[in-house]
Order: structure tokens, then C-alpha cells, then sequence
């Protein structure tokens, strides 16, 4: 247990880090704002879609390690899926956050985010670029809040 806790850490160290897909897409086909009123951090997520998938993914904006590393975590898992792959893996995340069953395995790098469960402010640090990412796939919103 406690090495799969360190094994967590790392993870979210490194991706605070080393965040992947940090930056703008030009021409992007979706653009949307998250934003964390508790803390007042934001993050702007970039999409461009190549018909039904995800062709390219980028995200912008600071926060805490947590919704860094989610963040990053989230833009290297669904770059490349497909949109209703990304939907059902939003799904997971949110249920795994929720603490609902196990629906993310526990050697799958995205569990490295279940070890918010019991703080919720920090579940929604680690739960504001999924948001925001659902938003975007769904065209609804371009703005989204953890409140
Ligand atoms: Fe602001 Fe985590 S403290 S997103």
C-alpha cells in the first residue's frame, strides 16, 4: 500500500513537473475555461478535433500541483481518443474521485488521482480539467466551474 502511495506521488510530482500538452493550439476547435473559485487558479483547455477524435489537446493556466498534474495526466490519456472514449474515461475519473467502486484500475497512472478522495477541496482540483474537458467535447460551455 504504501509503495502504490509513493508510486502516486511520483506521479503527480512528475506531471507537475514535466506537464505534457502545456500550451495554446492555434485554430483551435474548442476552447474552454476552468475555473476553481475556492483558490482562484484557472486553466484554459485547447481541442482540435480531426472528426470524431481528439487530434491534438493542450492546456494553459497555473494552479496546484494537483490540477497540474491532472491536467497533464488527462491531455496525454485522451489525445488521439476518440470522443466518446474520452466521455466514458471522464466518467471513470469522476466516479474513482467520488470514491465510487474501482472504476480506474490501481496500477493505471490515472489512480495516482484517487488519493485526493478524502479531501474534498482537492477533489475539485483534481476534477476541474476533466470538467472542463467534458465541456468541450459536448460544446456546451465555455466557461466551467468546480462550484
Ligand atoms: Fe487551486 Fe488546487 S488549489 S486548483
Amino acid at each position: 500500500m504504501n509503495e502504490l502511495r509513493d508510486l502516486y506521488r511520483e506521479v503527480i510530482l512528475d506531471h507537475n513537473r514535466s506537464p505534457r500538452n502545456f500550451g495554446e493550439i492555434d485554430g483551435a476547435d474548442r476552447v474552454v475555461e476552468g475555473v476553481n473559485p475556492l483558490c482562484g487558479d484557472r486553466l484554459t483547455l485547447y481541442l482540435k478535433l480531426d472528426e470524431n477524435r481528439i487530434d491534438d489537446i493542450k492546456f494553459k493556466g497555473s494552479g496546484c500541483a494537483i490540477s497540474m498534474a491532472s491536467s497533464s495526466l488527462m491531455t496525454e490519456r485522451v489525445k488521439g481518443a476518440t470522443v466518446e472514449e474520452s466521455l466514458s474515461l471522464f466518467e471513470k475519473v469522476h466516479e474513482m474521485l467520488a470514491g465510487q467502486g474501482n472504476a480506474i484500475d490501481e496500477l493505471d497512472k490515472l489512480a495516482a488521482l484517487s488519493g485526493v478522495r478524502e479531501f474534498p477541496t482537492r477533489v475539485k482540483c483534481a476534477s476541474l480539467a476533466w470538467h472542463a474537458l467534458k465541456s468541450a467535447l459536448s460544446g456546451t460551455d465555455d466557461r466551467v466551474s468546480t462550484e
